[in-house]
């Protein structure tokens, strides 16, 4: 017979969970996230396990099954490695009338488990009779909804064509749940395959995007056609009446009933003006969402093998904007704290005012040693490094014609950065 489907609200409802091995470990996480009270019988846990315990996140009874164990369970998992007892814990369940999975026996089991997924809010489960074919329908339909393949608004995705049926929210004709919405969306560092999944899946939602210079555009290119794409980068004005535009345009679009999207480069609250666009979205009484991005703050020392800490290197590091330079009057960084640190110091707009930032900071104590390394187009297929030192990196940004956007790292991880890029030479040779 078919199993009948159903989604179960466990929220503050128990569930008896007996055994603490593998299959424990991954059940229990996602019975927690759905609210689920946990009781865990099981002489020994995993180290997971142990923690989730050690936290109060679920009540673990450090002994064996007993009969009594099920009392008061709303769902019952068996998931020892003893057939004897898992058959003994789903028989108390079905003797009380109590859902209950079996691990080790399909067969047995009163209820089976679902191959489980989610995409944005849409919570996918499937069955098939085989765990694997399962597992493997699940995945290529997350996929479809994680890519915008398959709509997650319910509107015909980008391949539905023209006379696709159109229902939008879940209600033919009705109002899509995100319409009159703006989405700040960090789309990392420049990679497309560095926007988070979230942020992916919002952006092939929108009826209207507003892209920034460093924001991952050949993402643009696979969005639906109608799709209103609005360069931001080549509003005019000037930077500070630019984000006014900005502003006005996010708010209009919202007001007139779309969803819009905008895409920025890296983390849209890391130098990027993301929380002016909230407030004024806000201030305006439009609903506003932000997903966090990639910082190339970080993603690009990555990309470039530097991590910006190391145990017994670098304990602390520093991301400083150098859009105007030491000693102007509207910057607030304390450089003299910066020279006198050996932490990390990442800078961002620094390529262009090298000389000043080397100056300072020599002047407060930085050693002319110092490795330095640029990075500029991180993560595209032109990135390019220097490496060089605090004294030297002035005179090579200048030979090497290096450009922004950059990232300056300062400091020693600069050379961990050339041992991995060393072991890397040998292990790929
Ligand atoms: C206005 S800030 C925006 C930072 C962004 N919100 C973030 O979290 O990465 C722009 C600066 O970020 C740095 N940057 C952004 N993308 C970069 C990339 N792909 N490679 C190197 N530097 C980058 C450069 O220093 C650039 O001048």
């Amino acid at each position: 017979m078919d199993p009948y489907l159903l989604g179960l609200r466990l929220g503050g409802r128990r569930v008896v969970v007996v055994g603490g091995g593998g299959v424990a470990s991954r059940r229990v996480p996602s019975l927690l996230d759905a609210g689920a009270e946990i009781l865990l019988v099981s002489p020994k846990v995993t180290a997971s396990l142990e923690d989730l315990a050690a936290a109060g996140r679920i009540r673990w009874e450090a002994r064996g099954y007993q009969p009594g164990d099920c009392a008061g369970a709303w769902l019952v998992c068996a998931c020892t490695d003893d057939p004897g007892v898992n058959a003994a814990v789903a028989a108390a369940a079905e003797a009380q009338r109590t859902w209950s999975v079996r691990a080790d026996d399909a067969g047995a089991s009163a209820a089976w488990t679902p191959a489980s997924g989610r995409a944005g809010d849409v919570r996918v489960g499937v069955l098939s009779g085989d765990p694997r074919h399962s597992a493997a329908i699940r995945d290529a339909i997350v996929a479809g909804l994680r890519s915008g393949e398959l709509s997650a608004a319910g509107r015909p995705g980008r391949y539905g064509g023209p006379g696709s049926p159109s229902v939008r929210g879940g209600v033919p004709g009705g109002r899509p749940p995100r319409a009159g919405t703006v989405a700040i969306i960090g789309g990392g560092p420049g990679d497309p395959g560095l926007i988070t999944v979230r942020g992916w899946q919002l952006l092939a939602e929108a009826d209207v995007v507003l892209t920034d210079r460093l924001a991952p555009r050949s993402l643009l290119d696979e969005l639906r056609d109608d799709v209103k794409i609005i360069d931001a980068g080549k509003i005019p004005y000037g930077r500070a009446m630019a984000q006014e535009h900005i502003n006005a345009a996010l708010i209009s679009h919202a007001q007139a009933g779309r969803f819009v999207a905008r895409l920025k480069g890296g983390d849209p609250f890391v130098f990027g003006r993301g929380a002016e666009e909230v407030l004024a979205c806000l201030r305006a009484g439009v609903p506003v969402t932000v997903v966090p991005g990639v910082t190339s703050a970080v993603g690009v020392p990555a990309s470039a093998w530097i991590p910006v800490t190391h145990r017994g290197v670098a304990q602390e590091f520093h991301v400083v904007s150098v859009h105007v330079p030491p000693g102007d009057e509207r910057s607030t960084v304390n450089w003299e704290l910066l020279g006198g640190s050996s932490g990390t110091l990442v800078l961002l707009m620094a390529v262009e005012r090298i000389g000043a930032v080397v100056h300072e900071l020599m002047r407060y104590g930085r050693s002319p040693d110092t490795p330095v390394s640029v990075i500029a187009d991180g993560t595209l297929p032109t990135q390019r490094t220097i490496n060089s030192t605090l004294e030297q990196v002035e005179s090579l940004v200048a030979k090497e014609g290096i450009r922004p956007p950059a990232i300056v790292v300062v400091g020693d991880v600069v050379t961990v950065a050339a041992e991995i890029t060393e072991l890397m030479r040998d292990v790929t040779a």
